[in-house]
C-alpha cells in the first residue's frame, strides 16, 4: 500500500540531512510492515531551491499542495535576506492554520546533558502556535501607531501607560486555546499518558493565560470528562485510569521541570510559554540538535528539523540528521506504524551506544568515533531489520 507523503529539503543541510533520513525512513517502514507498505515521496518546493527554479521561495503550487495535504515534512528553510516574506515558516503556519506545535522531548542514554537526571524527562510540549503576544501586533514606540493606541487606552479605559511607549497586543481567545488543549488529552489518551498540564501566567495575566486555564479545564471537563479528572479532585481511588489534569504557574513549571520532571508528561502552553519551554526541556537532554517536531492544523500535519540551516556547516556533510529522523519517527507513528517508529529510534540509541556519531554529539561524548552525516545514515540502515 503506498502513502502519499510531501517533503521539502530544505536550505543549508537540509539537502544533506534529507538524503540521509529518506532511505532511513523507508527502511524502517519496509522492516515493520515486510514490505506492505510504502511511502509514495512527492517532492515539493520551497526556499533557495524554489527560488532558484521558479524565481519564488514559495511557489504557488506548493501552497495549493500543501492546501489539500495531510503530511508532509521539511527540512529548516533560511529566512530570505531583503524578501517580501519575513519568514517562510511562519508564512506556512499562517496559511496553514497549524495552530499546534508538538515536541516531544527525551534523553538518549550516552547524550551529555547538564542536569543529574535527564532520563527522567520524558514530556511532550503542545504550544499553541497562532496568538499571543507573537500574533504580531505591535507598534514601535513613538509611531503614529503607537501614539494613537496609547492615547485611546487612556482615554477610555484609564490605562497607565508612558508616553513614548512600544506597544504590543496579546490576544487570546478561548476558540484557539480550547483546541490547543483538546489535541493534547487526545494525545494523552491515545498514547495512554497520565497526565495534562496547563502551563500559564494566570495569576498576573488573568483574562488572556488565565483564560487559557480556565479554558484548558473547561474543554477537559464538557469533551473528556469521562476520562480526566482535575488535580484537585482526583484521588487514587477515583483517578485510576484517568488523565489527571494540572496547571501550573509558567515560572514554577520551569522549576518544576528541573526538580520533578518525572511528575510532567503532556504540556499544554499558550505561545510565549510554550516557546520558552521548548528550548528549555530540550537543553535539559542534551540540546536542540535531536529535538523532532510538528506543526498541526486540522487537516495538515507538517513534521520538520527544529534547527536552523546552520548555514557554516552547509556542503560539508558533517551535519546531525538527529532532528529530522526524529520528526521521521513521528511522522511514521502519527500514519500508524508505531514499530516502523520505534525502529528509527532505537538505531538512533544504538548509534549513539555504540558511540559512532557526529562530530556535534562527538564533541560531548566520552571516547566517540566522529562519523559523517552520510556515513552515520549508512550506520542506521544496517541497524534497521
Ligand atoms: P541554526 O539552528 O541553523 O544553528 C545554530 C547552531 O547549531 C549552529 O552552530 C549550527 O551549526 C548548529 N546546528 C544546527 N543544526 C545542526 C545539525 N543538524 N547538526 C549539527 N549542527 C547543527 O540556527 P541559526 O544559525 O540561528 O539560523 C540559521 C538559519 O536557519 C536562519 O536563516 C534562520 O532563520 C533559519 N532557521 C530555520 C528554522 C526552521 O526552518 N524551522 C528554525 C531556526 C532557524
Amino acid at each position: 500500500m503506498k502513502h502519499t507523503v510531501y517533503w521539502i529539503e530544505g536550505d543549508g543541510i537540509g539537502p544533506e540531512i534529507w538524503k540521509v533520513t529518506r532511505p532511513v525512513l523507508d527502511a524502517a517502514l519496509s522492516a515493520a510492515t515486510r514490505g506492505e507498505h510504502v511511502i509514495d515521496w512527492v517532492e515539493l518546493l520551497a526556499g533557495e531551491k524554489a527560488t532558484r527554479l521558479t524565481g519564488s521561495p514559495l511557489p504557488q503550487e506548493t501552497l495549493d499542495t500543501l492546501a489539500k495535504a495531510s503530511i508532509a515534512i521539511k527540512g529548516p528553510l533560511g529566512t530570505p535576506v531583503g524578501g517580501g516574506i519575513r519568514s517562510l515558516n511562519v508564512a506556512m503556519r499562517q496559511t496553514f492554520d497549524l495552530y499546534a506545535c508538538i515536541r516531544p522531548v527525551r534523553w538518549f542514554e550516552g547524550i551529555s546533558s547538564p542536569v543529574k537526571h535527564p532520563e527522567l524527562v520524558n514530556m511532550v510540549i503542545f504550544r499553541e502556535n497562532t496568538e499571543d503576544v507573537y500574533a504580531g501586533i505591535e507598534y514601535q514606540a513613538e509611531s503614529a501607531e503607537a501614539e494613537k493606541l496609547g492615547n485611546i487606552l487612556r482615554a477610555e479605559f484609564g490605562a497607565k501607560i508612558r508616553e513614548g511607549s512600544a506597544i504590543g497586543v496579546k490576544p487570546m481567545s478561548a476558540f484557539c486555546s480550547k483546541r490547543l488543549v483538546r489535541r493534547a488529552i487526545q494525545y494523552a489518551a491515545d498514547h495512554t499518558l497520565p497526565s495534562v498540564t496547563l502551563v500559564h501566567k494566570g495569576n498576573i495575566m488573568k483574562f488572556t493565560e488565565g483564560g487559557f486555564r480556565a479554558w484548558g479545564y473547561e474543554v477537559a471537563r464538557e469533551e473528556f470528562g469521562d476520562i480526566t479528572i482535575p488535580e484537585k479532585e482526583a484521588t487514587p481511588e477515583n483517578s485510576k485510569g484517568k488523565i489527571i489534569i494540572k496547571d501550573r504557574i509558567a515560572d514554577a513549571m520551569f522549576q518544576e521541570a528541573l526538580l520533578h520532571p518525572s511528575q510532567y508528561s503532556v504540556l499544554a502552553l499558550p505561545n510565549l510559554n510554550g516557546d520558552y519551554i521548548s528550548d528549555a526541556l530540550a537543553a535539559q537532554v542534551g540540546g536542540l540538535g535531536m529535538a523532532p517536531g510538528v506543526n498541526m492544523s486540522d487537516t495538515l500535519a507538517l513534521f520538520e528539523a527544529t534547527h536552523g540551516t546552520a548555514p557554516t556547516a552547509a556542503g560539508k556533510d558533517i551535519a546531525n540528521p538527529g532532528s529530522l529522523l526524529l520528526s521521521g519517527a513521528l511522522m511514521l507513528e502519527h500514519m500508524g506504524f508505531t514499530a516502523a517508529a520505534e525502529k528509527v529510534r532505537s538505531a538512533i540509541v544504538g548509534a549513539i551506544a555504540d558511540k559512532t556519531v557526529t562530530q556535534d554529539l562527538a564533541a560531548e561524548m566520552d571516547g566517540a568515533q566522529t562519523v559523517s552525516c552520510s556515513e552515520f545514515g549508512n550506520i542506521l540502515r544496517k541497524k534497521i531489520v
